[in-house]
Formats: C-alpha cells, structure tokens, sequence
C-alpha cells in the first residue's frame, strides 16, 4: 500500500486491522486508538479518499491502495492544511484526542467541495462528523473552524486572498 504518498510493504498477521498496522507496526500514532470497536471515529484515515474506519478495516483491505492518515494531511499544503490552522486559530481541540479523526472526516467533506460552490453548511459538518465523537469541545467550535477552513478554500480556488 501507500501511506501517506509513500509505497510501504508490511508483513502482518490476517487478523490484524488498519489501525494497529498504522501504529503499530509504522509508528504513525497520530490516529487514536479509543473504542476500538466503531463508536468513536479517534481512528479515522482514508482509504483512496474516502473516511475509513482503521479499527474495523483489516490491513489486508488497504493492500494495493492509498492510506492518509493526519500525518500525510499538511503534506500537499506545504506542511500545514487549512483544517489544520482553522482548528488552531479557533481553538477547536482541547484534549486533541478526537482531533486526527475528525481532520481526517471533515477533509473529505472540504475537499470534495466543487469550487464556487461556496463554504460547506453547518449541517453539512455535522452530518460529516456524525461518527466522530468528541467529550471536550461541544463540537461549535469544531464546526466554526471546518466552515471557515472551507471558506479559505473556496476563496483560494476562486482565486481570492485567504
Ligand atoms: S477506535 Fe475506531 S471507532 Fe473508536
Ligand atoms: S478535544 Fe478532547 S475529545 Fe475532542
């Protein structure tokens, strides 16, 4: 598989998930390992682009495919992604233990987003996030920094300053 542009060759037990792959065996300890079981979305990656579950995937699922994990996300955005400054500037984690999950969600919903098509809804976050659960924030904050993450997107492929 790739993670995170990179091509990786691990040799696994078959029951081994996604999720302890990434940890365990590759030392990328940014997704969490909270429930362990599908309750809490701390694990989210994607898998060719789309939110996964590492927890309940098995690694043998992401062979020959591309994982992103929130260590790969700033990568193309030169370090940093603007979810990632947005949650900053917002205070949008506390103890940060959801955080990786719910980057590694609401990137799919911001990316996807057709240019022109203006910042994602409120709803829109809520409905993305609906499976990443978070004890600290009370999530507004969370969801004031995707729209506004999504607006900089917008603005920047529209051709505007940030
Ligand atoms: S650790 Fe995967 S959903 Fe909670
Ligand atoms: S910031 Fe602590 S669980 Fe979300």
């Amino acid at each position: 598989m790739t993670v995170n542009g990179e091509a990786v060759t691990v040799a696994t037990p078959p029951h081994y998930t996604l999720l302890e792959v990434l940890r365990y065996k590759l030392d990328l300890i940014g997704s969490k390992q909270g429930c362990d079981k599908g309750d809490c979305g701390a694990c989210t990656v994607q898998l060719d682009g789309t939110p996964v579950l590492a927890c309940l995937t098995l690694a043998a699922v992401a062979q020959g495919r591309a994982v992103t994990t929130v260590e790969g996300l700033g990568l193309a955005a030169g370090g940093v992604h603007p979810l990632q400054d947005a949650f900053d500037r917002h205070d949008a984690a506390q103890c940060g233990f959801c955080t990786p999950g719910i980057l590694m969600s609401a990137e799919a919903l911001v990316r996807d987003r057709p240019p022109g098509a203006g910042p994602v809804s409120r709803d829109e976050v809520r409905e993305a996030l609906a499976g990443n659960l978070c004890r600290c924030t009370g999530y507004t904050k969370i969801i004031d920094a995707v729209v506004d993450a999504s607006a900089r997107m917008q603005a920047t492929a529209a051709g505007g300053r940030e």
